[in-house]
């Protein structure tokens, strides 16, 4: 496949770069490098004949066309948004521009470059909002968004299937739980904590600690989302998750361990206004329909993603120091 893929030099969409990349499809990323985008990411990819990476804001619809009508991609993925719950508690502007106002942008684009272009949205179990009965979200739950962030990923969705049903747009979405594993921006609950434990500094808890989170590797997400751009039907959702939901603190506890820190690292702070209690997700509809399920086993993952931390030291230490911003320019030079 041709394949456009925005934000993928973030965590997740270049960890589908990669896949994609090494299964042999053509991909073209778009990318604005915000504060979370990192070319580094996409390293491994510099030589691939298969790869190209285009400095470019979703909400250009220009730029969009232009991408669209040049290369006219089988699939547009849209993994661009802000995506962390805390910034959007303190200024939920750049989600709404961004998350709404951005793949609004994307799907115009489409409409008016008029190529055979399949959109998938990547979205988020967050969504439903806390499955406080413990029940495994379902495609059907009605959505119930708690944060800003959560709120602006569903208006979103509900863009992409308006689209789908008034244009007749190719459209599917993707509504995957919390994600873990390499390259993850530091500002997230494992890759914060593990670097935080490897300084010697205390990782702050929120709350109680009793949040349950259903953790999935990225990479089984994006074999999720890439078999759902392969096999799943127009106009559906289809929910991915890892089957893990797991309480903060547990998690705190595995990540002491896998650092060799004690309980005294632990430090309770006030807790995040509006913080949902439990997501849980039921991805049954993927399996059966796109042949689909998780595979990496959360504590070989979580174990691999700790020892991956403690390899690329130099990765985050340039992410938590700012650095990293520079990188386009090393690479690209001033444009
Ligand atoms: P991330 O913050 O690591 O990366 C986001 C990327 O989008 C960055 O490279 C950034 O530069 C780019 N970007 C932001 N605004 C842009 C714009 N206006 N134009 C072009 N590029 C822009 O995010 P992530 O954790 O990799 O998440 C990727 C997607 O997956 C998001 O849509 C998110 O909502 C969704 N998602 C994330 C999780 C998770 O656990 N992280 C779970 C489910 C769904
Ligand atoms: P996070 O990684 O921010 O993902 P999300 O909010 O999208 O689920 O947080 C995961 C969980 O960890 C969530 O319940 C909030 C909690 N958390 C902490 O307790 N301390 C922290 O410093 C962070 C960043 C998160």
């Amino acid at each position: 496949m041709k394949l456009l893929v925005t934000g993928a030099a973030g965590f997740i969409g270049s960890s589908f770069a990669r896949l994609s990349v090494g299964l042999g499809h053509d991909v073209t990323v778009l990318d604005a490098l915000t504060y979370a985008g990192n070319l580094a990411n996409l390293d491994a990819l510099k030589a691939a004949k298969n790869y190209r990476f285009i400095k470019g804001d979703i909400r250009d619809g220009k730029l969009a066309e232009e991408i669209l009508t040049s290369t006219k991609p089988d699939a547009l993925v849209n993994f661009a948004a802000e995506s962390h719950v805390d910034r959007s508690i303190l200024d939920a502007s750049p989600f709404i521009s961004t998350n709404v106002g951005g793949t609004q942008v994307l799907l115009d684009a489409l409409r008016r470059a008029r190529t055979k272009t399949r959109f998938l949205q990547v979205s988020t179990d967050e969504v439903y909002g806390s499955a406080d009965d413990k029940k495994p979200f379902t495609e059907q739950h009605y959505l119930k968004p708690s944060s800003p962030y959560a709120a602006s990923k569903t208006a979103a969705d509900l863009l992409v299937l308006a689209w789908h049903h008034t244009f007749k747009l190719d459209a599917l979405v993707t509504r995957c739980s919390n994600n873990y594993g390499p390259y993850q921006f530091p500002e997230k609950l494992i890759p914060l904590f593990t670097t935080n434990l490897f300084e010697g500094k205390k990782v702050p808890v929120y709350g109680d600690g009793m949040q349950i989170r259903d953790w999935i590797h990225c990479d089984d997400h994006s074999r999720g989302v890439l078999a759902a751009l392969e096999k799943g039907a127009s106009g559906q959702v289809y929910n991915l998750g890892g089957g893990n939901g797991v309480p903060n603190l547990q998690i705190t506890r595995m990540l002491l361990k896998l650092t060799g820190r004690g309980d005294e690292f632990i430090q309770y702070v006030q807790d995040r206004p509006g913080h949902d209690r439990v997501y849980l997700i039921n991805h049954e509809k993927a399996t059966r329909e796109l042949g689909w399920k998780p595979i990496v086993n959360f504590e070989l993952g979580l174990a691999d993603t700790v020892t991956w931390y403690r390899e690329n030291k130099a990765w985050w230490e340039e992410v938590k120091s700012g650095a990293y911003r520079d990188y386009y320019q090393k690479q690209y030079g001033n444009r």
